[in-house]
């Protein structure tokens, strides 16, 4: 379970890396595929949003529930998560007035865009340092088993639709422009 929470993570740092150089291109005053990162914003808030996160909320809670937790490092996940959510749900926000072709003072967007991404980079820093390493240390193959079931009888699925085996039909885009700048790099 924690292999795909990590597998996500590289997933999620191959889209953050695609919005800097939109952010770029946005300072620097160059045209942008604002549908594009509209798709990026759109997905964080239907996986990341919905699935990634709640189950690593699920993981976390039943590490605080079963293990004495040295640190104080209870609550702050989650708190992440939902300041992660808002900041998501306000850039989509945002995104929708630009798309609508709605003035949107561009320097104003691109301080929002890059507080996100940054807030984005911290997250998964805390929980690639942090957070992960402190549940390996302490859970054991049987923790996981028994997570694994409280998740898929609790909530269960969670199709990936960008990264999984079928992309969906609105993310075709996204994944042909992370192939290119994949086969680029
Ligand atoms: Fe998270
Ligand atoms: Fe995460």
């Amino acid at each position: 379970m924690i292999k795909s929470l990590q597998q996500d993570h590289q997933n999620i740092a191959k889209l953050l890396k695609v919005l800097e150089h939109k952010l770029e291109l946005i300072r620097s005053e160059k045209a942008v595929k604002y549908k594009l990162l509209d798709d990026i914003v759109t997905y964080l808030h239907d996986y990341a949003d919905k699935f990634h996160h709640p189950k690593e909320d699920m993981i976390y809670d039943y590490y605080v529930k079963y293990r004495v937790v040295e640190d104080d490092l209870s609550g702050k996940l989650k708190v992440q998560h939902e300041e992660l959510k808002e900041l998501t749900e306000e850039l989509q926000g945002a995104l929708e007035l630009i798309l609508l072709d709605a003035v949107v003072p561009l320097d104003q967007f691109s301080d929002r865009l890059e507080a996100y991404i940054q807030a984005q980079w911290e997250h998964l820093n805390y929980e690639e340092e942090v957070v992960f390493p402190a549940l390996l240390r302490h859970l054991t193959a049987d923790d996981w088993r028994a997570i694994e079931q409280g998740w898929e009888h609790g909530r269960g699925g969670d199709e990936d639709p960008l990264f999984g085996h079928q992309v969906k039909e609105q993310y075709h885009a996204l994944a042909e422009r992370i192939r290119l700048s994949e086969s680029a790099s």
